[in-house]
């Protein structure tokens, strides 16, 4: 699919960029010319980029969350289950 039309670029170019390196609009602006004409894909491209930092593994083990811990039914009934869980 083509993200910049302008210069016909496409995902598949931008990836391939990111994959050897690009970590930055100016990476693609250097590398593809993407987003230097009439500037309606850089949107696009950045979100590509967004999309390559969050699945990079070490960004995402920094960013995941601790797992879910079950509440019990117990502390619902009486109230009391939302200030053990989020104290004021
Ligand atoms: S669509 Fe990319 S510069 Fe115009």
């Amino acid at each position: 699919m083509f993200v910049c039309l302008c210069k016909a670029i496409t995902e598949q170019q931008i990836c391939d960029a990111i994959d050897q390196g690009a970590r930055s609009m100016a990476d693609l602006r250097n590398q593809l010319a993407v987003a230097t004409d009439c500037g309606l894909c850089a949107c696009d491209a950045k979100a590509l980029l967004a999309r390559s930092h969050s699945l990079a593994p070490s960004q995402a083990a920094a960013q995941s969350m601790p797992a879910a811990q079950p509440v019990p039914a117990a502390l619902y009934a009486t109230g009391q289950g939302s200030a053990q869980f989020y104290p004021v």
